[in-house]
């Protein structure tokens, strides 16, 4: 099913950089180096140019003006997601992760071949998921137990973790995890986000909208060099010695730069709601045979408006719910392997190849549990995730590009996908010598909690699966301009 890219080849790849390693000599961090050559094909324009020059025009011209909030501060939110230096390295932004050409979900086929993740700022750490969209999050409300169903909607993440109890907002509390997530963008301290933020050609604008205060900060002397060592996921995530004011200050613009990107997020520039199924919706184009065909199944026989919702306004077509639908272990994650410590003393998996993702119900039994009554419902939702949005799931900067499907990435196209929802129960589970997908499919990650009344066994026929497929391409954004 896949092109196999071995992850470990493309970290290879990375260190055979001219200097990678031997311009900075036991250390991890070398500011000349950035991302391997492979990451040129991200359609992600933050890894390529940056924001495009008419985004830096538009924050520019808005800097020395007055401010529309309306339109700025999300212009500044795109910026901030943008913008590589608030990573450890210097190479990695949330676009790099989270492409726009890919519906801001993944967006570099070679790695969605070698296991559906993307490396993080310290490029041999990977972590066990593949990235959601960050268009249409914003639209989830903060996590909370519905009595009446008994289950969870809300939060951010495939977990739900970013439950928005912190904040007040899913989109908010999770913004500030990739900036230190060692994994991720690898700060060691949150605060340095603010440096970042202070050093930026956009800072003036961060002043004026969130006050003159919000950088105001007695930066330690040695802020640069405590910024510039990776996180390792140690005790410590506030190694920069601030005042209690300082850090007070610090940790209060830090959610205002959660602030700012998830206005971003919400924003038209990031969720325009401009798909060909909202032109339909509006009356102002038609479904072609197939499409209608697709939509007939996917809110009847398909099942799949049952968790995807497509009524409601607007339609993001989740009702940020989580379900178990039975998605096999992916042999291929790095993460798997992550089991030893890394350079800077940092394990990413304890359980390596016994890792199993837990999704909700590992979130409900943790510590980070926000409430001990949701402890107890825990068991049920192990091995259940968020139902994503599926908007601008077939988005792709060219045909064949590859997509990194599902919490572990595990699907890399559409129609396998579709494939595999249909006959998930028919097909026999593969032993030795089935082919997957074809005679067989291999055992769910996770076997407890399986929907088996939604999904598995559809009784779709492949030019059925065919029309489910071609609906997706309408909820691509861009129909619309
Ligand atoms: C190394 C790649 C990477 C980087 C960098 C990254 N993300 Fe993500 N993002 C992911 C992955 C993987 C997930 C899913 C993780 C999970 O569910 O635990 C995710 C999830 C999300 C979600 C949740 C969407 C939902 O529907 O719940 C949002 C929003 C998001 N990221 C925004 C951001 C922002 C903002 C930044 C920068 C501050 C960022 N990401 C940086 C990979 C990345
Ligand atoms: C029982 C609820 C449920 C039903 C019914 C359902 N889905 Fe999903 N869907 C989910 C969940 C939950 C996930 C994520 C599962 C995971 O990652 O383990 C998902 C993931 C997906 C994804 C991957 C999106 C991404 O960003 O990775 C696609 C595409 C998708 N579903 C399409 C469909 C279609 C088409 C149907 C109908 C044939 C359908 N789903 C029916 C719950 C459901």
């Amino acid at each position: 099913m896949r092109l196999a890219t071995p992850m470990a080849a493309l970290i290879a790849w990375s260190f055979a950089l001219p200097g990678a390693d031997a311009a900075c000599p036991g250390y991890l961090v070398c500011p000349a180096v950035s991302y391997p050559a492979v990451l040129r094909e991200a359609p992600a324009r933050a890894v390529v140019a940056g924001v495009d020059a008419e985004e830096a025009r538009a924050v520019k011209a808005a800097a020395g003006n007055g401010i529309n909030f309306g339109q700025v501060v999300s212009r500044l939110g795109k910026a901030l997601a943008f913008d590589r230096s608030l990573s450890v390295r210097g190479s990695e932004a949330c676009a790099s992760c989270h492409g726009e050409a890919a519906g801001f979900a993944g967006g570099i086929a070679a790695f969605a071949r070698a296991g559906g993740v993307l490396p993080g700022d310290i490029v041999w750490r990977t972590g066990p998921r593949a990235p959601l969209s960050l268009a249409y999050a914003a639209y989830a409300p903060v996590l909370h137990y519905r009595a009446q169903t008994q289950d969870f909607a809300g939060g951010n993440f495939w977990d739900s973790r970013a439950t928005g109890l912190l904040t007040g907002s899913p989109a908010v509390d999770q913004a500030m995890v990739p900036l230190t997530s060692p994994f991720e963008m690898a700060l060691p301290d949150v605060a340095c986000a603010v440096w970042h933020v202070g050093q930026a050609p956009y800072g003036p604008l961060f002043r004026k909208v969130w006050g003159l205060g919000s950088l105001a900060i007695a930066w330690p002397a040695d802020t640069a060099q405590v910024c510039a060592r990776p996180n390792d996921g140690g005790a410590d995530q506030a190694p920069l010695h601030l005042s209690p004011s300082a850090r007070a200050r610090a940790v209060l613009s830090a959610r205002q730069i959660g602030q700012t990107i998830e206005t971003f997020e919400a924003s038209s520039l990031a969720s325009p709601f401009s798909a060909k199924f909202d032109a339909v919706r509006a009356g102002a184009a038609r479904f072609t045979p197939a499409e209608a065909r697709g939509f007939a199944l996917f809110t009847g026989r398909g099942k799949c408006s049952a968790c995807h919702v497509a009524t409601g306004s607007p339609v993001v077509f989740t009702a940020f719910t989580s379900a178990n639908i039975g998605v096999p272990r992916n042999p291929d994650l790095p993460f798997l392997s992550e089991s030893v410590a890394d350079r800077a003393h940092y394990v990413a998996n304890p359980a390596g190849e016994g890792f199993i993702d837990e999704g909700l119900g590992g979130f409900l039994a943790s510590d980070g549990d926000p409430d001990p009554q949701w402890k107890r419902q825990a068991q049920r939702f192990m091995g259940a995730f968020q139902v994503p949005t599926l908007r601008n799931v077939a988005l792709a900067p060219r045909p064949g590009f590859a997509r990194s499907y599902m919490h572990n990435g595990y699907f890399t196209d559409l129609k396998t996908l579709v494939h595999f929802l249909n006959t998930r129960d028919v097909l026999p589970r593969c032993g030795a010598g089935g082919e997957v997908g074809v005679t067989c499919w291999p055992a769910p990650e996770q076997p407890r909690n399986v929907n088996v009344t939604l999904t598995g066994r559809l009784g779709l026929s492949d030019a059925e699966e065919r029309d489910l497929v071609t609906f997706l391409g309408t909820l691509n954004d861009g129909f619309f301009l």
